[in-house]
């Protein structure tokens, strides 16, 4: 499998990007009542003039597979870490090892820039997501509140 992490022109895809997003709120929350189109590609503006190295799609044999956003570092009480915003894979492509390489690839950016652990937050709704996180190490910290549940991986 050939995996490859592009840098995002948002004059091309920014229409793709909106599409990622608005699955992946549907997945969280099992559906689009809360979903704010405008706030999203506000977001995305920001994302791409800010932290470019942290917006990045996803292309398996050479076809588009999805979405990471991502910020590193960021310290905090002492506490130096990478979070992960959006990880999201096309369905077709999930369920393949895709999302396995993908936080691996976030984590060695992660592991650069000096930080010890990564921080996500999910929707516990998501139970799409919430066994591959709990497979792949990540452990639940403190109780769930109005952003879900924060996770913590610990990297070697
Ligand atoms: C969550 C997501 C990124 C996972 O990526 P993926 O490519 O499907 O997962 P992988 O195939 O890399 O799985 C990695 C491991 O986790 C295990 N795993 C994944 N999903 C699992 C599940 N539902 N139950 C049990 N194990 C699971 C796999 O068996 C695999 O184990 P292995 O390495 O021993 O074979 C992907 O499913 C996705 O994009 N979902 C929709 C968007 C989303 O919900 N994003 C998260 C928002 S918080």
């Amino acid at each position: 499998m050939d995996i490859e992490f592009k840098s995002i022109d948002l004059g091309e895809a920014l229409a793709l990007c909106v599409k990622f997003r608005r699955d992946t709120h549907k997945i969280s929350y099992g559906n689009l009542a809360t979903y704010n189109e405008e706030e999203v590609v506000n977001w995305f503006h920001r994302n791409k003039a800010e932290n470019d190295q942290g917006f990045k799609h996803i292309f398996v044999n050479g076809k588009i597979a999805g979405q990471l956003e991502f910020r590193s570092p960021i310290k905090e009480d002492e506490v130096t870490f990478g979070y992960i915003y959006l990880i999201y894979l096309a369905g077709m492509f999930r369920n393949k090892g895709v999302g396995k390489l993908a936080q691996e690839y976030m984590f060695d950016q992660f592991k650069v820039d000096g930080c010890s652990e990564a921080r996500l937050r999910y929707i516990p709704g998501n139970v799409v997501a919430e066994p591959f996180y709990l497979y792949t190490g990540w452990e639940k910290s403190g109780e769930v509140g109005p952003r879900g549940q924060l996770l913590v991986r610990k990297l070697a």
